[in-house]
């Protein structure tokens, strides 16, 4: 019976930079994330008879030789591991979030795939089990089995049961997200590239390590009591120093393009204008716009408008306007 999954990306609003170990992916830092619709990965996972696993994504088969299909093979192998089969399968996958941009399809992807593959070989596993294992897969993965707002607390050397959780936040607080294309096309490095090479050559990296508990902390306490001026600073704190302490790096590294700056440029100012929005970026150009829901499309507008008229540049696409979103979730085969 095939079994297909729908999980959501998210976005970290205090970024998760940098591992513990790399072979069960522990995380040094931990995280606080918000879960995006419409974005997001639907998978279908089929058994199969075949001598080996068949994976295809946005309609092109993956060829066995890439490293998207090692990342995929090898979280099926956890899976099979875990079930006791040796059965091969075929995974289709549909991406509704441009493909390793930095908009984390990683994230909705390795979610999918554990919720939609441990159904497909007759796990039935609880939540955290589940977000333990897409941990494995990607870091990011772990926080998109919950809706809404998640922390991944920082893992522990042999820690095997470091997984996220999902926070409760305060009524009042009635998000958006913007998310403003700064570039076309695929980033240049991965993510776990930018992220192990900053930990092996920067010298900020022990401070980013020793000063993230904080911002975690904040972060929390911001969405619990529904201060998203706090959790907007929080955010642009955190995606500050992420960034410098990759440019810090030898050689020294960046994703931003000018479009990148004009956009957190425009935020910054149309917030002295008396808007409450912040910006943040991940492992890719584009930058993300935390704002609340009843500003979110005066801001679309007024972004693109002060991107234009200050810095000569507007977003590479649309700006396309994101809402909190649900917990990964079976569409098929329970
Ligand atoms: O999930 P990964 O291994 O692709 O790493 C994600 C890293 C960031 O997106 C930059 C930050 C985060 O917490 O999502």
């Amino acid at each position: 019976m095939p079994v297909t999954a729908y999980a959501h990306t998210n976005i970290a609003l205090v970024k998760y930079w940098g591992k513990h170990t790399q072979s069960a992916n522990l995380p040094a830092v931990g995280s606080l994330s918000l879960t995006l619709k419409p974005f997001g990965t639907q998978t279908t996972v089929t058994l199969t008879h075949q001598k080996e696993d068949e994976f295809h994504l946005n309609g092109m088969l993956v060829t066995a030789f890439t490293l998207a299909y090692q990342k995929v093979r090898t979280h099926l192998e956890r899976i099979r591991e875990l079930a006791g089969s040796h059965q091969h399968c075929l995974v289709i996958s549909e991406n509704n979030v441009p493909t390793a941009a930095g908009l984390a399809s990683s994230a909705s992807g390795f979610a999918a795939l554990t919720l939609a593959a441990t159904k497909a070989y007759g796990l039935t596993l609880e939540t955290p089990e589940l977000s333990r294992l897409a941990r494995m897969g990607s870091g990011s993965a772990a926080r998109s089995l919950y809706g809404g707002f998640a922390y991944m607390p920082s893992g522990q050397v042999g820690d095997e049961k470091c997984y996220a959780h999902p926070i409760k936040a305060a009524s009042g607080l009635d998000v958006a997200m913007l998310i403003v294309p700064c570039a076309q096309g695929e980033k240049p490095i991965s993510s776990t590239q930018a992220m192990l090479h900053t930990e092996a050559t920067s010298p900020y990296y022990s401070d980013w390590v020793k000063t993230h508990a904080d911002d975690l902390e904040r972060g929390i306490k911001a969405v619990e009591n529904g201060d998203l001026s706090t959790l907007g600073e929080t955010m642009e704190h955190s995606t500050l120093k992420m960034h410098a302490s990759l440019m810090a790096a030898q050689p020294g590294f960046w994703y931003f393009t000018p479009h990148t700056i004009a956009a957190i440029q425009s935020v910054r100012h149309l917030r002295k204008e008396g808007y409450t929005c912040y910006f943040t970026m991940d492992a890719g150009p584009h930058v993300k716009v935390l704002c609340s829901k009843a500003d979110a499309h005066q801001l679309q507008t007024l972004i693109a408008q002060n991107m234009h008229t200050t810095h000569g540049l507007l977003p590479t696409a649309p700006i396309e306007i994101a809402e909190p979103g649900p917990a990964a979730y079976i569409l098929q085969g329970d």
